[in-house]
């Protein structure tokens, strides 16, 4: 059991989420609420698939449509460290939640800044915090370089962001790490045990159209939500001839709380930040015979059978 103060509050390990919540942002919170080895205690907000006024709204909102108003939220930065912003309007929606309407939050979030929360966590629950980051990493980085002793305080960091092979931005950036590369390359080189969930595994946790509908048969508020939220994107996906919509933010918070079902590699992760082409690129010597030093885990492969189900479990313990 964990301990705080001496007295055991919780049989799950806490984690902290950091998000830009649009769509499938949204999804992961939802299913942060029903994990087996994680308990939400924190989520901070950050710029990236919207503006952070949007990312800060919309998590407050699903956090009080999943039955989690309780858990505070700590906005964080607009823009990433040195760049300018990126935003992926276009795939989530003007307000980042596929145009969708939900009731107006009921509170605000927290004073506290975002960076300076990752850090209260990282001291409240030293060795034991687990930073599940599904967005561009501003605000670790911003913690990072503010407290120094950050990396040696957390559990691990687990990441949405990067790809060993390809990209969605460009041929060779995944949009996490594109959007500010420089926060990404402080965060691999930190110290902390940090886990890169790219599109290598992303993009084989999709779900198809008729799967999204059978979650929407769950017949609950929220698996309805998600079959909804998730219908702008899944026709940006019809593009890429996947099959589906790859839920890459829930599959990260999966992988988080259990990685059985996951092919996990060592690696070296560096980012490229000056390549004109090669910006935002996760250089990683996985397929290659010139090694780097093995500073981080690239998740490469999942079950996406398992990866279904869980989901499904999940979503249809908020009609239970
Ligand atoms: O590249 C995928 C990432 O970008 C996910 O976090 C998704 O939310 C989009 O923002």
């Amino acid at each position: 059991a964990l301990l705080k103060g001496g007295v055991s509050v919780m049989n799950k390990r806490p984690m902290l989420l950091d998000c830009d919540t649009g769509v499938d942002g949204a999804v992961a919170i939802l299913l942060t609420k029903y994990l087996n080895t994680l308990e939400l205690i924190a989520v901070t907000t950050v710029a990236g698939n919207v503006e952070v006024e949007h990312t800060t709204r919309n998590t407050l909102q699903v956090l009080e449509l999943a039955g989690m108003e309780h858990i505070p939220v700590y906005r964080g930065a607009e823009k990433p460290l040195l760049c300018e912003a990126v935003t992926a309007h276009h795939v989530h929606g003007q307000n980042g939640l596929n145009d969708m309407t939900l009731p107006k939050p009921k509170r605000e979030p927290e004073a506290m800044p975002a960076w300076d929360a990752i850090y209260k966590y990282a001291k409240q629950y030293e060795g034991e915090l687990t930073v599940v980051a599904i967005g561009p990493l501003t605000n670790l980085a911003l913690a990072i370089v503010k407290y120094k002793e950050l990396p040696n305080l957390l559990k691990r960091i687990v990441i949405m962001g990067g790809a060993a092979v390809g990209g969605n931005v460009t041929p060779c950036a995944e949009f996490n790490v594109y959007a500010d590369p420089e926060a990404a390359d402080m965060v691999f080189t930190c110290g902390a045990p940090v886990y890169m969930c790219g599109l290598d595994v992303t993009m084989r946790a999709y779900l198809t159209a008729e799967e999204l509908d059978e979650i929407a048969s769950l017949d609950n508020k929220q698996a309805v939500f998600t079959r909804d939220v998730m219908q702008g994107i899944l026709k940006f996906y019809r593009t890429y001839k996947l099959g589906g919509v790859a839920f890459h933010d829930p599959v990260t918070v999966l992988y988080a709380d259990d990685e059985s079902y996951f092919q996990t590699d060592l690696a070296g992760v560096r980012v490229e930040t000056k390549g004109k082409l090669t910006r935002g690129k996760t250089v990683t010597d996985l397929y290659s015979d010139k090694q780097m030093e093995h500073n981080a885990f690239v998740v490469t492969n999942v079950d996406r059978d398992v990866f279904k189900k869980r989901v499904f479990e999940i979503l249809a313990k908020y009609g239970e």
